[in-house]
Order: structure tokens, then sequence, then C-alpha cells
């Protein structure tokens, strides 16, 4: 979009507000009905600025159907957001027997010590809609809300309070006074079909898959539309409830059907791994004649109580398990293998296919990984090739069907030289194992643009400064234009704009509203949470895992730079004391100190920190655990818990868990054998607890 500053003349305005109508109503039909939207939300706002403007100018070109009249028409900023009362999560995959058998063998690892325990899960069917929380007060739903990044979403009650099956007040009895209801939201097959019929009778696109509609549907601003659509819901979770009502899942599935939702009729208990597969053959023998998609199975630990115990990884319980349904398959040809290149400069080459519909979504991009794995499937260019796509995993290719290879085809050669910066790309080999990384990598660094681009976007990303407004497409307009280089621009962009002929409110896209917006939000993270910086300086193996282990360790970002500084020499103690984190290893410290003894990120941190002050970590625990902050080594073998749970438990309480002992550790725990760490702390005076003196202090 082109920034005109001659006013149009009347049979120009015509033509341009034709042309926005246009834009702009694919754009509403894309983000409501398809839930694909193709533009930004600030591009539409100024698409939406200019179609304004020129019915203000020329109000007898308004039209008929002007979208300005239209309540349904403006996006998401019309919803509120609504942050849930306990996150919602997501959940692991297994895609095979053995991954269940495996994730089976955990939970019985875990429990080991808990003598004659029987481990049941629910298997219930995975319904492919779009989750919904639903708030109860007092047996009241007085608000519901989509799922969002799983900590806020956005308040869709109007919408939700359309659904039949959704009670407005539950029945029965024993409901806590306040409780978050969750669970799918789906259309059927019938309605879904009903729709696309009614779709192609008024010419209009037709819709892509159920669930799409059903996401669309959900975010309709206006609600009567919403009401027509006839959606379902199943309940199958729950998130915050004021009072404990259930101590297994099947019990909790039983109270929600008796309190008036529906609940999916094929779930069940079961006592193994074969009876969870057993249940999974017979729900994909159904699955073509439920009437509404599955994308899969389900499996629950059953007791509530030992959930609680095996806990959380990142953002998916370790209790539960999504077993997925084979992925779909189609045959395609390779026109093409692209290279990209990634932010730790790893060249990943991409298959370009002539596109094919495979389970309802069209793919032309494949990932093939690295250069063995084109090695391995001898993938040429020109190649008929098969390919499949599970849920929402990148498509993959499959196999190349040889005798359909053309007789010209030749090997492809895997590029030695970065296709962005020309630097020479090389397979490190690791000093410890000797052998070569699978990664070919550029050698540019910084200098290669495509690394430093990606390290922006990584820098502003969900997990680390999560700056709104600041996305992919964003970051790679700034950089093109030269705006933004390093992370340290971003928080001068203001500065500069003042001063700019072409202040951001007039380019494309943006409107003065998402300007100032942006701003503010760059304004907003310049005090970050300290894991969330340390993970967005992008460093080699600190995901935001380990960059929550160095905060909790350092407390500050000047302790942690200063002391990976120092641990560049193997005997000091600070050496060992990065290597003493537990969950820290010789790959990642040996990453963080190369990371910081490099000149060119040296400065470009010095340049950030006179931005951004990272704040200091404060353990979020209650003051009453009595191991909040306190330094533990576990050894030896326990009788009565695991150590991965001992050390699960600790975390929780607020504790940090070392591997080494020093004159630092608060408490060894040891147990049966334990050697030269029980030795080392009674030299060091360090105070050993036996297991039950520790079960004792923390239970
Ligand atoms: S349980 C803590 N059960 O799958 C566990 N989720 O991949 C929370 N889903 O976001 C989820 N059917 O939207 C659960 N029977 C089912 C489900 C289900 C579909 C969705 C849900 C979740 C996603 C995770």
């Amino acid at each position: 979009m082109s920034e005109s500053h001659k006013p149009l003349s009347e049979a120009e305005a015509k033509i341009e507000l034709s042309r926005l109508h246009k834009i702009l109503s694919d754009a509403n039909n894309d983000y409501y009905n398809k839930d694909l939207p193709k533009i930004t939300d600030s591009q539409y706002d100024e698409y939406r600025r200019k179609y304004e403007a020129i019915e203000k100018k020329h109000p007898s070109l308004k039209r008929k159907d002007s979208l300005s009249d239209q309540v349904g028409a403006l996006p998401q900023s019309g919803f509120s957001k609504v942050k849930h009362l306990v996150p919602m999560l997501s959940l692991g995959n297994a895609f095979n027997d053995d991954d269940v058998s495996d994730f089976v063998e955990r939970g019985h690892k875990f429990f080991k010590h808990d003598e004659g325990l029987k481990l049941t899960f629910t298997a219930e069917p995975k319904i492919d809609g779009v989750s919904a929380n639903l708030l109860y007060e007092n047996g009241v739903l007085v608000q519901a809300s989509t799922r969002g990044d799983g900590e806020t979403g956005e308040d869709i009650t109007a919408n939700i309070k359309t659904i039949k099956n959704i009670p407005h007040k539950l029945k029965g009895e024993g409901w806590p006074d306040r409780i978050e209801v969750r669970g799918e939201v789906y259309m059927d097959h019938a309605e879904f079909e009903k729709l696309n019929v009614d779709a192609k009778e008024k010419n209009e696109q037709i819709y892509v898959n159920p669930r799409n509609l059903a996401s669309g549907s959900l975010r309709q601003l206006d609600a009567k539309v919403t009401a027509r659509r006839n959606l379902k819901f199943f309940a199958y979770a729950w998130g915050f409830a004021s009072s404990k009502f259930t101590s297994t899942q099947i019990e909790a599935m039983q109270k929600l059907k008796q309190w008036g939702f529906a609940t999916n009729p094929l779930t069940i208990l079961c006592n193994n791994a074969n009876e969870m597969l057993a249940h999974y053959n017979k729900i994909e023998s159904q699955r073509a004649t439920l009437g509404y998609d599955i994308d899969g199975v389900v499996y629950k630990l059953n007791d509530l109580d030992l959930q609680k115990r095996w806990g959380f990884v990142a953002r998916a319980p370790r209790w539960a398990i999504a077993h997925k349904f084979p992925a779909e398959q189609a045959s395609t040809i390779v026109e093409a293998i692209d290279i990209q290149v990634g932010r730790t400069g790893a060249l990943t080459p991409v298959a370009r296919l002539k596109p094919v519909t495979v389970g309802g979504v069209v793919v032309s991009n494949a990932t093939l990984h690295n250069e063995d794995e084109i090695e391995r499937k001898k993938i040429r260019v020109g190649d008929s090739v098969i390919v499949q796509r599970a849920g929402d995993v990148i498509p993959q290719i499959v196999k190349v069907i040889e005798d359909k290879r053309p007789s010209d085809s030749k090997l492809y050669e895997f590029p030695k030289i970065c296709p962005v910066c020309g630097s020479e790309a090389i397979r490190e080999i690791d000093a410890k194992t000797g052998q070569v990384d699978v990664v070919r990598r550029c050698t540019g660094g910084l200098v290669c643009s495509a690394q430093a681009k990606e390290n922006l976007k990584h820098f502003v990303s969900r997990n680390a400064l999560d700056i709104d407004g600041l996305g992919d497409k964003q970051v790679e307009m700034f950089f093109e234009q030269g705006l933004i280089k390093q992370a340290a621009d971003i928080f001068t962009l203001e500065e500069r704009d003042k001063e700019s002929l072409t202040p951001l409110r007039n380019k494309e896209g943006f409107g003065a509203k998402s300007a100032t917006k942006l701003f503010e939000a760059i304004k907003a993270a310049r005090e970050p949470e300290l894991p969330r910086f340390i993970f967005a300086l992008g460093i080699r193996h600190v995901g935001i895992t380990n960059a929550t282990l160095f905060a909790k360790t350092y407390g500050n970002f000047e302790g942690f730079e200063k002391a990976v500084i120092a641990a560049n020499d193997e005997k000091s103690e600070a050496y060992q004391q990065l290597l003493s984190i537990d969950g820290i290893g010789e790959t990642v410290a040996r990453s963080v100190i190369t990371f910081f003894h490099n000149e060119k990120n040296q400065q470009a941190l010095d340049e950030l920190l006179k931005q951004v002050t990272p704040q200091t970590y404060v353990l979020n625990i209650s003051n009453d655990s009595p191991v909040a902050g306190k330094i533990i080594v576990l050894t030896g073998t326990l009788e009565k818990i695991s150590r991965a749970e001992a050390k699960a438990q600790a975390e929780r309480m607020g504790a940090k868990v070392s591997s080494s002992v020093s004159a630092k550790t608060d408490y060894l725990v040891a147990g049966e054998k334990a050697g030269s760490k029980l030795k080392k702390a009674q030299d060091l005076g360090v105070k050993v607890l036996s297991e039950d003196e520790w079960l004792e202090l923390v239970r």
C-alpha cells in the first residue's frame, strides 16, 4: 500500500474504496471464518483507516454494504483479555505404541518406591476443536475465554453462552464455589457440511475444516452469528477449583456430567498400557463414524494426588499424553530445494513442493532437516515423493518414488558456503566425542544478516521479551530498512522515529495507533524478568529451562555474567559452581562461556544493557517453605521416593538442587550407599539428612 498525498478525485476514490472493500472483506473472512489471517492487525488497521477516510471525504460514495456499519467486522481488539486463574496447558505427544508404553513406564519409575501402588489411566478421544475455559461462580457461568497463550485468553462469554449444551447454571450438587471448567468447542460434520452447502449456494468461499470454522465462529464479535453456527462442547478438564471435589480423573468426569456438561462417552479407565492401546484401536476404528473430528487419544493418570506429585514440564503435564493418529499422506513433486539460515547459523534445507492437499490442508513446503537427511532419503530436485503431515507438525517427506525419477535428474549438492552472507559453512566436530555435527553452520555470526535477523526475532519472541506488535514480519521490515540491526536498537526506535522524515505512523502496515502501541510495548519490555532476558540472548543450548536455572542460581544478571566470565578457567571455583547446577552440563557451560567471551556479543550486550534493566530473580515460593532458597544435594539410593521426585519436590518448594557438594551446600540428603559426596559434606560440616529426615522436612 503506497502512501499518496495527492487528494483522490471522486472517480479514483470510488475505485480505491472498492479495492479496499475487497481487501477488508477478504481479511475478515480469513480472520473470522477460516481462522487463517493473511495480513497483520496493523495492516488491517491501516486499510481500515483509509477506507473510513475516503467515506468521510466522499459521503456520496458510501456503499450500502459499508464495512464501517458492520459490527462483526473489527478484528480481535474487540475482545477484552482474560487471565486464566490456572494456566491452560498443552500436552506432550506419543506417536506409536512404544511411546505409550514408555509413558506408563516413566510413571512406574517415578513412583517406584510407593509399594503396591497401582497406576491407572483414563483414555478418551482427543477432540479436534478449540479449547475454552468456563468460569462458574456459585454454580453460575460468569465468564468464558479462549486458551490464548495459555496464560491469557480472549473474553468470549457472550459467544459461549449461545452454545446449547453448555449449562448457564450447574445442575446437581457438590461443585466448588468457584471453578474453571475446561473442554473443547467443536462443530460436528453434519453442521459443517450444512454451512458449506449454504456457502456454495451463496457463491461464498467454502470453509477449510470444522476446527477452523468452530474457531472463527467463536471469535465473532456479534454473538448472534455464533448462535447460528450450532457449536457443541465436550468437558474434559478443569483449572482452578476453590475446593477439592474429587480424587480421581474418572470421577471428575462423572461429576462434570452430573453438573450438566457433555462428556465424551468413549472415556474409560485402563489398568495398563495394553488396555490403553486396545482402547486407542477401538476409538480409531470408530473415527470415521463418530460424526466429529478427533485427532488422537488422550491418556491421563487417574489419581489426582499422584498427578500433583508427577508434576509438569514447561507447558505440559508429565501425567498426561496425547497419542496421535498416524499422519495422512499424499504424493507430489519436489520443485526445488532452498536453504534457510537460522539463528545459530544452521543451514536448513527446505523442499519446495508442487502444492498438494494432505488431510485437508494444502502443503507446498517440507523440511528436509539437514544434508544427511537428503542423502539418506536420496532426494533430488524433480523427484516424486510421498509427503505426510501429523497434526500441527511441519510436513515431512517420507520417501522418494524412485521409479518415477526423471532420467536427467542430478544428485543434489549441499552448499558449502552460506547462501546469505557467503561465509564458509562448516560442520563442527564435537571435541568430546569426535563426532561430526549433522548440522552445517554459517561461520559469519552476526555478520550474517540471516543470523542477525533471526536473533532479533528470537529476542522479541513469546518466551523472550514478548514485545507485542513486533512479530517476525515487522522485525524483517525494520531490519531491511536498517532501523533495527541489533537488540539495543529496538529501544532507541522511538527517539529516532521522532526525528525521522518517514515516521512509523506513515509506513506501510502502520498507523498512528499501532505505532503508539508498539512504542508502549517496547517501553514495557525495558525491565524484563531475568529468565526471559537470559533466554532472549539466544545463547546456544540455553532454552527457557536452562535460562531459569541460571536465574535461580545467580539471582541477577551482573552476577550471572561475572560468574560466567570467571568460569573461563576450568580450574576456577566459578566453573565448578556452573557445573554444579543440576541440569547444566559441560556443553551448556562451554556455550555460555563462549558467548560471553565473544567480543561482538559483548559489544551488543553493553549497548543493550544501556537500554534495559533485567529484574532480580525472586523465588515465587511462600515464606513457610523450610527449604526455600536452600542449596541441596541428593546422593545415594533413595528408598521411598525416586531421585527424580525428590528433585522435583525440592524445586517445587523453592530449593536449588545442585549436583556437587561445596561449602555453600545447605543440606546433603544421603540415601543408601552414599559415597564420596557424604564424606565431603562431613568434612565441610554440611548438614546431612537421611531420606526420612528429608521427607519430614518437606511434607
Ligand atoms: S486435556 C492438562 N483432554 O488438546 C491437560 N485436552 O494438545 C489439558 N484436547 O489444549 C488438556 N481433547 O485443547 C485434554 N480429551 C482431551 C482433549 C484435549 C482435545 C486439546 C486441548 C489441549 C490440546 C493439547
